[in-house]
């Protein structure tokens, strides 16, 4: 694979580094206009770091795009003349549209949205993949770069902003937890450290339970409730105080809010 990284910022590296770990491409182009910020990577086999774009795009046919929603634009006019059919691109971009990038490139390419979460720093993103196209070669593509950083899961496009929701503003939910979590644990003798570990090595067990078994969380829970003991009686009172119901309408307005900022925005 011949990749390009546009605008090799904080998502752009780490998507550099997981591609770099898994030597996976025959050459990848990191662009930037301050290029001294990506001195790690020039003396890395295959990777070629460079302030221009239009050489990129020409040495290369799997293009990811990680600049600023009001960089893309810019960007996009400066390179489409040098798109080929046998582009593929790959947009990371917040509330760009495949529709939109299509109108503002012409002609008929090959366009994949990406939403990775901040986890993709640890390898760990929950990566949503749309696209304009049933080609299946080309999705494989998105998702074979995107595997390297953690999970994927192919949607339709109108789905995007309710994927954010989930998976880019929960991870600051998942946080309040975790963070709640550590503020009950102090509570009950344990210093900040502990509690801290304690709740993030707790909250991924329960993670990796239902990956590696693929069971409804209800049956690891009835695991750990015995009639009458201690787990029931904590369950029973959060969901008397509302946990979660106060999860769902938290993110239901936060959809609501991401559809208005999209109404504001055009
Ligand atoms: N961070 C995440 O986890 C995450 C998750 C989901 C989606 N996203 C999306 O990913 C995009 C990038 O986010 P980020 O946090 O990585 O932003 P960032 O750190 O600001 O990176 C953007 C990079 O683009 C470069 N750039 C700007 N103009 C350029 C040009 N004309 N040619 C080449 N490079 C150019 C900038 O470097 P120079 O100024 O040196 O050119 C900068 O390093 C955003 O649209 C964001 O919505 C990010």
């Amino acid at each position: 694979m011949k990749i390009a990284i546009i605008g090799t910022g904080n998502l752009g590296k780490s998507i550099a580094k997981g591609l770099v770990q898994e030597d996976t491409f025959e050459s990848l182009y990191l662009t930037k206009r301050n290029i001294k910020a990506l001195a790690g990577f020039t003396d890395q086999k295959g990777v070629i770091v460079t302030d221009n774009n239009i050489e990129a795009v020409k040495n290369t046919n799997i293009l990811v795009f990680a600049v600023q929603p009001k960089q893309l634009t810019k960007i996009l006019n400066e390179i489409k003349d040098e798109l080929t059919k046998d582009h593929v691109l790959i947009s990371t971009i917040t509330g760009f549209s495949i529709q939109k990038i299509q109108e503002l490139i012409g002609g008929h390419h090959t366009i994949i949205r990406a939403m990775p979460n901040t986890a993709i720093a640890v390898g760990k993103s929950m990566t949503c993949i749309a696209s304009n196209t049933n080609d299946v070669a080309s999705i494989a593509i998105a998702e074979a770069i995107f595997k390297t950083l953690g999970h994927t899961l192919h949607i339709e496009e109108h789905l995007m902003q309710a994927a954010t929701v989930v998976c880019a503003s929960g991870i600051a939910f998942w946080m309040r937890l975790i963070r709640a979590t550590t503020q009950a644990a102090i509570q009950l003798g344990f210093d900040t450290k502990e509690a801290q570990e304690l709740a993030m090595f707790t909250s991924q067990g329960a993670a990796s339970l239902l990956i590696a078994s693929g069971n409804h969380p209800e049956q690891e829970i009835d695991k750990v409730t015995t009639p009458k003991g201690c787990t029931i009686e904590g369950l029973n009172h959060m969901e008397h105080k509302g946990l979660s119901s106060s999860l769902i309408q938290g993110m239901v307005a936060s959809f609501d809010k991401i559809n208005t900022i999209k109404k504001e925005q055009i």
